[in-house]
């Protein structure tokens, strides 16, 4: 297939864009660079070693997003493109609602236009909201507790929409867990303009010597430490759960599938820090703070709906995703180059 992956430069989507490519397909990459360097691209190419198209477009510009479509012979599309802080959400909502909803409108309306019907949407657990259960299921209802949160909530909706308005549409919602980890070799990861805002990160720049030491936002929550519990899930293993999804979507008679894509395994902030300083051999400093607004005590995903369906499994344990973070970070104390070395 010739995918088009919108958000292709970012983290997640530049893992993804490799292992499309090893599988066999052909990759463009539709990507605006308002938050991912273009050096990336030249990481891409020499760890594929195969050409990729680059369109450095606004995918909220309807035109400009046709545009795409008219020239590329398009398969199917991977919409990782969006805005996704949680805190810049709360305090611009207008412009998180704008952003992350145009740019699915946009995309949405050229496949109508050139008959491209597979679609693979990056959805979250944010969309869980603060359900009760712990333990996460595809069939719990969803809501949000902050504006990144809805537009995913949002998108949804207008997907299970226009799946019923039309069967021949095949759609995947995967709801991620918390993507951490990097390409085994160290060329690509996570690189956060600013000061990080998620704890993987976080912990990767105090122990390269970015940060001088962590913010360990509440230990007094109902788990076993005290500290925020999440489902961690390796990228790598995450993108091989888009290529499982695209797979079944291509091969089935629903409009539109979901699927939570966590571990199932659950790990507080206490045991990252432990884990990354055992993989990296550096210390770890760290002051515990209040609890951040909005955070919740403890979630994760039951993956088994994938796991059955897709015959995907996250296989990579929570040591893994700080050896391979941590390989990153170290190879790359600043990120991507801002020109190409
Ligand atoms: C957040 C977003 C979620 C998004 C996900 C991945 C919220 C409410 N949710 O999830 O929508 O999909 O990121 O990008 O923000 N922690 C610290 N110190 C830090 C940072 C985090 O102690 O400096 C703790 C948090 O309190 C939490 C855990 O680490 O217990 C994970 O936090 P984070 O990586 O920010 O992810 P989430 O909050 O789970």
């Amino acid at each position: 297939m010739r995918v088009l992956v919108t958000g292709g430069a970012g983290y997640i989507g530049s893992h993804t864009v490799l292992q499309l490519q090893a599988a066999g397909h052909e990759v463009v990459i539709a990507d605006d660079f308002s938050n991912s360097k273009p050096s990336i691209v030249k990481r891409l190419v020499a760890l594929s070693d195969e050409p990729v198209t680059v369109y450095t477009v606004d995918l909220t510009d309807e035109l400009a997003t046709e545009r795409v479509f008219a020239e590329e012979q398009i398969d199917a599309v991977i919409h990782f493109a969006g805005f996704k802080a949680v805190g810049e959400s709360v305090a611009e909502p207008l412009a998180y609602y704008r952003n992350n909803l145009d740019t699915a409108f946009s995309v949405l309306n050229a496949m109508n236009q050139h008959g491209v019907r597979t679609f693979v949407f990056s959805s979250s657990a944010t969309v869980y909201g603060e359900n009760a259960v712990r333990e996460r299921t595809e069939d719990m209802p969803t809501s949000a507790t902050n504006p990144y949160g809805w537009t995913k909530v949002m998108i949804e909706q207008v997907l299970r929409d226009l799946a019923a308005a039309d069967d021949s549409w095949r759609i995947a919602i995967l709801r991620y867990f918390n993507p951490v980890g990097a390409h085994a070799s160290g060329e690509i990861g996570e690189d956060p303009s600013g000061k990080p805002n998620n704890l993987m990160p976080f912990v990767a720049q105090v122990a390269v010597g970015r940060r001088e030491k962590l913010s360990v936002f509440g230990d007094d929550y109902d788990t076993p430490d005290g500290t925020g519990v999440r489902d961690y899930i390796h990228v790598e293993d995450l993108a091989a759960g888009h290529l499982a999804a695209l797979e079944k979507v291509t091969a089935s008679d629903d409009a539109l599938s979901v699927w939570n894509l966590g571990s199932g395994h659950a790990s507080s902030v206490l045991e990252v820090v432990a884990s990354f300083a055992r993989a990296s051999g550096r210390d770890v400093p760290y002051e515990v703070l209040p609890r951040r607004a909005g955070d919740l005590p403890a979630y994760w995903a039951d993956p088994s709906k994938a796991n059955a369906e897709l015959g995907w499994r996250a296989t990579r344990t929570i040591d893994d995703m700080c050896e391979d973070t941590w390989r990153w970070q170290s190879k790359n104390p600043n990120g991507f180059p801002d020109v190409d070395e």
